[in-house]
């Protein structure tokens, strides 16, 4: 079993859109029994929010349903998943610090999947715009496609 988890600041864009791409391409590629697909924010104004209606409804232009509610990251997390892909490098910062040594190696950005973004790319945080959400989804699906390539590779799953 592959543990994911998305983190950005408030669990309620950029995060769970990722992980409803991530959880799409799973499933599109019959992977389904081989991952568990997760997210959270370090921050804690948003707990117990749905996805923000912005996320959701550019999500849904594309036929991606988001689904539930906005949590903190914890400490327990770094034992529960196998990669925690923080969108931003403000989150990877953060993120970075409350990491215990030997779970450091989990972190990653989502876009350093992607060999086509500069290096330390970011899934800009939608929050204050007014048309960021659909970037937002573009590139969380182009990372997590590169995402799910590496990771079939690197854990031998079938092609
Ligand atoms: P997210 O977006 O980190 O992608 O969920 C944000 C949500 C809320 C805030 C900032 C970013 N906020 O400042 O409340």
């Amino acid at each position: 079993m592959i543990r994911v988890c998305f983190v950005c600041l408030g669990n309620i864009c950029r995060s769970p859109t990722a992980e409803a791409v991530l959880r799409r391409l799973v499933r599109d590629a019959g992977l389904e029994s081989h991952f568990e697909i997760d997210s959270a924010g370090t921050g804690d104004w948003h707990i117990g929010e749905p996805p923000d209606p912005r996320s959701a409804a550019a999500a849904e232009r594309r036929g991606i349903t988001l689904t539930g509610r906005a949590r903190q990251f914890e400490r327990g997390d770094w034992d529960r998943f196998d990669y925690v892909l923080a969108m931003d490098q403000s989150n990877y910062e953060n993120l970075l610090r409350g990491a215990p040594k030997t779970a450091k190696s989990k972190l990653r950005l989502l876009r350093s999947f992607d060999p086509d973004s500069g290096e330390n790319a970011s899934v800009p945080d939608p929050y204050y715009t007014t048309n960021g959400f659909d970037e937002v989804i573009d590139l969380c699906h182009v990372a997590c496609g590169h995402f799910l390539a590496a990771v079939r590779e690197a854990h031998g799953l079938p092609p």
